[in-house]
């Protein structure tokens, strides 16, 4: 039954003294990349905390204090001032005050957006629903998910949001490994499907960040955020094509950037590499692409840019091809020693990873490949599982071609180049030399 104006106030009066004085507690459903942290930051701040995955694995990991992700190493369990609990079963989100929807929003394989996880996680919040509860979404989601897709569902309860329950929408913006922006000091986006659902938000978010931005509406703030990671897609895309443009003219990219980045304004430096990879950036322009040819719209530098990035992989294997071959010796056969599986340096990370069609490219040429990614200690592509060699001297020697794909820490500390008889550096980090390549 709906709250009249008083309730409303008395309601809004308990959430916000319950988070002042550190009661409320509040839930995280998805403990992965965009979860995990979020939950260690509240209990940091002092809230008890209930995560919820059906991830049983993860669930076990949690309760143990065990570290699975590079931002959440175990002794982080060490200095929190509130509890950290996770259970797979979502009969705990009914005594939450406030839950955080952090769930993967994948692409299908037709590259529209799959929110099948969205949908499901928010049946299971809706059938746990207490008055009074606020709940957030999170995840990266097209335009219109919040107030299309999750406030009908938790509707369907027969409460209203605004009065029974509170729904708003605050986009992640974990870059996974960056020490230099944690979750306090990277400004939050949040919006609200009322203005008192923004409010409560906004409230909640100020509790583990230094600047929360509000905006008018979900939509704003799902499109901010695509927007965010459109522009990065696009900037390396114009990066990867300056590659391909300097590899005509016979000068190098590299040199091109640094030279223009001297500019103290009006240019951001970005860099070409073997492709895009993690679950953001390839994947998230594709979300706002999706949605605004249903309102008959063609997003045509959208679609170049990903076409461009596309390409880079097999851009980086006719690199390795030429290379062999000045020296006489073709693909098949030779021994290629593939640096860094991980999308980028110094995570575990190898979603979308260019460097696996890299290593499928030259596999299908007959290539003899191998991998070596201190981060990465197995993977399987095609059906196949693969293992990582040592990062050393005799590996590197022993190959016909090493190709530098992810520039982890490891491989610039210890560098082996001098060892190599020929690489393919998709990075920059190996400095000239007659026996190096560059895209
Ligand atoms: N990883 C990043 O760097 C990053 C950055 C910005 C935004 N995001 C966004 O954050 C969201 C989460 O991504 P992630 O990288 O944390 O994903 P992830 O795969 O690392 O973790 C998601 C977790 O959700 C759990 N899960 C799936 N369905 C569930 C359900 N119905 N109920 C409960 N748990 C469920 C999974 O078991 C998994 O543990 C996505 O929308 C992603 O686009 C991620």
């Amino acid at each position: 039954m709906p709250l009249v104006l008083t309730e409303l106030l008395s309601s809004a009066q308990t959430f916000d003294d319950r988070i002042a004085t550190r009661e409320a507690s509040v839930g995280i459903v998805g403990l992965g990349y965009a979860g995990l942290p979020l939950a260690i930051a509240f209990a940091e701040a002092g809230f008890d905390v209930t995560g919820v995955d059906l991830d049983e694995e993860r669930v076990q990991a949690v309760e143990e204090r065990r570290s699975y992700l590079v931002d959440v190493p175990a002794e982080r369990y060490a200095s929190l001032d509130g509890e950290v609990h996770a259970t797979a079963d979502y009969a705990a989100a009914a005594d939450l005050d406030a839950l955080t929807i952090c769930v993967p929003t994948p692409l299908s394989k037709t590259r529209t957006p799959d929110i099948s996880h969205v949908v499901s996680a928010t049946e299971s919040v809706a059938a746990n629903l207490r008055p009074g509860q606020l709940v957030v979404l999170q995840s990266t989601t097209y335009p219109g998910t919040t107030e299309e897709i999750v406030l009908p569902i938790l509707e369907r309860t027969g409460a209203t949001a605004g009065t029974d329950f509170f729904l708003g929408y605050a986009p992640e913006r974990v870059d996974p490994g960056n020490k230099d922006f944690t979750i306090r000091t990277t400004p939050k986006l949040v919006a609200g499907v009322t203005q008192e659902c923004l409010r409560r938000t906004e409230l909640l978010y100020r509790q583990i960040v230094d600047v929360v931005v509000p905006v008018s509406r979900p939509m704003v703030a799902e499109t901010a955020k695509l927007h965010e990671n459109t522009f990065r897609a696009v900037n390396i895309a114009l990066a990867n094509e300056l590659a391909l443009i300097c590899d005509r003219l016979g000068i190098s990219a590299w040199e091109v950037i640094e030279a223009a980045a001297t500019k103290p304004f009006a240019f951001l430096a970005h860099y070409p590499g073997p492709g895009l990879g993690g679950d953001c950036i390839p994947v998230v322009p594709q979300f706002l692409a999706s949605r605004v040819r249903e309102y008959g719209y063609s997003p045509q530098l959208i679609d170049a840019a990903h076409e461009i990035n596309t390409r880079m992989p097999a851009y980086v294997v006719q690199k390795v091809t030429d290379a062999l071959n000045d020296l006489g010796r073709p693909v098949k056969g030779s021994r290629l020693l593939l640096l860094g599986m991980a999308y980028k340096s110094d995570v575990h990370d190898t979603r979308e990873s260019p460097s696996l069609e890299v290593m499928r490219l030259l596999l299908t040429r007959g290539g003899d490949v191998r991998y070596c990614d201190p981060w990465v200690q197995e993977l399987e592509l095609d059906g196949a599982r693969h293992a990582t060699v040592e990062w050393s001297a005799e590996e590197v020697r022993d190959a016909d071609c090493v190709v530098v794909l992810t520039a982890h820490r490891q491989f610039l500390r210890e560098p082996l180049w001098d060892e190599a008889s020929l690489i393919v550096d998709a990075r920059n980090v190996v400095a000239d030399a007659p026996h190096v390549h560059r895209i």
